[in-house]
């Protein structure tokens, strides 16, 4: 009956999604918001008023999965109220922990209505007619189809809310299998997407003023295209295409492996201004033994001549990186060795992990796990020297001019919040533009996790805005350095 209400267009129903996890999650529930907008669902913030709740799962650290489980608890107690009011509350399950435990979730948590892996969200609008007809769905196959090209695309307003920079999924799942690692088993195998589905999703994107392109993927440097001559291009001609698309003035790609920074995606990195100079490049130990251990198939000199390399292409080129520590066998002298890389490289940033066995991965059946208090202290260490690179990293701005793409208002009415090319928020004054606008301004001070531009907070001691702020043109950010 509910359904008749939404085609007369005097109801709608509510969907709720909750993201864990990745950034590729964060594009894969927009897209399902997307898919769900065509029938009939409208995306609430607000749980307790939706009649369908989605959680994006994440399966890659223990602590990610146990979550699920206990926030189901909540969600079958608003849907037992939603009940006694007559009124409905499906619930769904996606993401990594469905594809990874789909018969599991069903059996312990009464209160889902239906799995789905990742690579079949283009048949959520089927399974939520099979379920609402009382079936229990779990839909876990790696769909032979390409779900991206059967989910419908965003419309404009859609991309218009979202704001000015957006993700843009070009590869999904891991061949790599490093044997800490759930992803090649939940994601499956590497896949790119076509190159022509990522530049129309790219121009339009741009076209409803979307500046800045975060390319995501598993593996995203692993991207290829074969053309019609047989020759592969890799992730380095497809920035090189996307850097042409008018008003895309910035352009991100995340998650890279060490081994699939080739030549071309270097030299990107050199003629491109608008691939910005921040590259998450994780390692994830510093110590030969350990890397050998997690199948990372390099060594800790071949990611140091890497990041050389790469710093020769693109001086101010920053990183970022992922690190392991307490993966089974690790020793002092081995944690040792990742704190020596991490000296010798300087990070701006660097996500840190307790290791954290997952069943049907290899390292969980390794020999030598470590124990957790030793990991605990490990991880302390490595915190404390990560910390102090990052805070001298962002100290490091203050007196220096930045390109800030300004993203929304700031918590005062005269100010705005941007970020710089190394993705740090900039609060800066209103006055230097709008929103999508690139400006150039001074940096005065920093925050904990922010720069302050010169004249940003009428309250500091700071001298105003001494020269006029420079404004750049999705042209001008296009030019090649
Ligand atoms: N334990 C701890 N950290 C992990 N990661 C992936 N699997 C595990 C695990 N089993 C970390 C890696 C990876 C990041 C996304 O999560 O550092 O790069
Ligand atoms: Fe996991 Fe390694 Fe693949 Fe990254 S490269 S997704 S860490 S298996």
């Amino acid at each position: 009956m509910s359904e008749t209400l939404v085609e007369s267009g005097t109801a709608e129903r509510k969907v709720f999604i909750k993201t864990y996890g990745c950034q590729m999650n964060v594009y894969d529930s927009q897209r399902m918001g997307d898919a769900l907008r065509g029938e009939g669902y409208r995306e609430t913030d607000a749980i307790e008023e939706a009649d369908l709740v989605l959680l994006n799962t994440c399966h890659i650290r223990e602590k990610a999965a146990e979550k699920i489980y206990s926030e189901l608890g909540r969600i079958r107690v608003l849907k037992a109220e939603r009940a006694s009011q007559g009124r409905e509350m499906q619930v769904g399950v996606t993401g990594c922990v469905a594809q990874a435990e789909g018969a599991e979730i069903i059996a312990r948590a009464p209160v889902v209505d239906l799995v789905i892996g990742p690579q079949t969200y283009h048949r959520l609008p089927d399974a939520l007619r099979r379920a609402r007809a009382g079936e229990r769905v779990v839909e876990t196959d790696y769909a032979v189809e390409d779900k991206f090209e059967h989910l419908p695309d965003a419309s404009e307003r859609q991309i218009r809310t979202r704001g000015v920079t957006a993700f843009l999924t070009v590869q999904e799942g891991c061949d790599k299998f490093c044997t800490f690692c759930v992803v090649p088993y939940t994601r499956g195998a590497e896949v790119s997407r076509p190159r022509e589905a990522v530049l129309a999703e790219a121009r339009r994107l741009a076209e409803a003023g979307v500046r800045e392109v975060t390319l995501l993927g598993q593996n995203v440097n692993a991207w290829e295209h074969t053309d019609a001559a047989g020759r592969r291009h890799g992730l380095g001609s497809l920035l090189r295409e996307l850097a042409e698309i008018p008003g895309l003035a910035r352009l991100r790609y995340t998650t890279s492996h060490p081994r699939d920074m080739g030549d071309d995606l270097v030299e990107a990195h050199r003629d491109l201004r608008a691939l910005m100079p921040y590259l998450h490049l994780p390692v994830q130990s510093g110590s030969d033994a350990i890397l050998k251990a997690m199948n990372r198939r390099h060594k800790a000199a071949d990611y140091h001549r890497l990041v050389e390399r790469i710093r020769q292409a693109r001086p101010d080129i920053a990183l970022s990186g992922d690190f392991i520590v307490g993966f089974p066998g690790e020793s002092e002298a081995d944690f040792e060795a990742t704190l020596a890389l991490v000296r010798e490289v300087g990070y701006a940033a660097a996500y840190t992990f307790k290791y954290s066995p997952r069943p049907g991965t290899p390292g969980a059946a390794m020999d030598g796990h470590v124990p957790e208090p030793v990991k605990t202290e490990r991880l302390e260490r490595l915190q404390a020297l990560i910390r102090e690179q990052q805070t001298a990293f962002q100290a490091s701005f203050v007196g220096r001019d930045t390109e800030v793409l300004i993203e929304k208002p700031g918590r005062h009415a005269n100010q705005r919040i941007g970020r710089s090319p190394y993705l740090l928020p900039v609060v800066i004054p209103a006055s230097a533009g709008e929103v999508g606008d690139i400006v150039t301004v001074r940096i005065g001070d920093t925050r904990p996790n922010s720069l302050m531009a010169v004249g940003a907070e009428p309250s500091d001691n700071l001298p105003p805005l001494s020269r006029a702020m420079r404004f750049e043109t999705a042209t001008l950010a296009r030019t090649i350095a």
